[in-house]
């Protein structure tokens, strides 16, 4: 499998952190999102809860854990508690006029399955909208979300660090097929696929472009976090 093949260890764009969040502060965030329930909004296939950052519980059970790896009182720009079951686009979560870094902290995978999330070595060199690269499935896309969606990272000029070959094929057929995802959508790209597991936290430079890996679970459930700051000198 392509391991970040392009990139030296010391221009590593993400950290892995394994068991970092014990299960009763897991459990806490999983009982206030399933009680939650009916209260979520549905974009793009996900259940969500916007702006966690700010609720009490997060404060309380997330923030003095993260503290010991990049400083929380960096300005927080957003996300979510999700649920899904169908596997994301490729995409990046960059912001217009500064750098960003996203906090992933895996919640729950159903039937405790091993899923993986995947970053890849590719990043975009142009902030001024989101980007999700959807190949194929570009036109179901609604006309008021077009300035975000793209069709193929391999086509598109603002794709960094592509590499001359198709994607991994272990890579591929392991962590990244699905209904829509066709190899050609990840023509040109290396990554990681790192292990979705409860209880690590994730971090990786937002501009990066990222996805959910296949899932084979029924669905999946994460806390999303994204702070203000460049990834290489806030997190430890
Ligand atoms: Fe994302």
């Amino acid at each position: 499998m392509q391991i970040a093949k392009f990139l030296k260890e010391n221009q590593m764009h993400y950290k892995i952190y394994e068991n970092v969040f014990d299960q009763t502060r897991i459990d806490t965030i999983v009982e206030y999102y399933d009680n939650r329930f009916a209260d979520t909004h549905l974009t793009n296939g996900m259940y969500k809860i916007e702006d966690p950052w700010n609720l009490a519980i997060v404060q309380e059970n997330i923030k003095p854990v993260l503290s010991s790896y990049f400083n929380t009182d960096l300005e927080n720009i957003g996300d979510n508690i999700y649920k899904h079951n169908d596997p994301y686009f490729p995409h990046c979560d960059t912001s217009v006029d500064y750098p960003c870094f996203n906090v992933l902290i895996p919640l729950k995978v159903h039937n405790d399955l091993e899923q993986k999330f995947c970053i890849f070595d590719q990043y975009i060199n142009d902030f001024t909208s989101g980007a999700t690269w959807m190949g194929k499935w570009y036109a179901a896309a609604s006309e008021f979300e077009h300035n975000k969606k793209r069709r193929f990272p391999f086509k598109d000029s603002i794709v960094e660090n592509k590499t001359d070959v198709d994607i991994d094929e272990e890579m591929f057929t392991r962590c990244l097929e699905a209904r829509g995802r066709d190899r050609l959508l990840f023509k040109n790209l290396s990554g990681i696929a790192v292990n979705f597991t409860p209880g690590s936290l994730i971090i990786f430079d937002s501009k990066h472009i990222h996805c959910t890996g296949r899932m084979d679970c029924d669905w999946k459930m994460g806390l999303s976090l994204r702070f203000k700051g460049e990834f290489d000198k806030e997190v430890k």
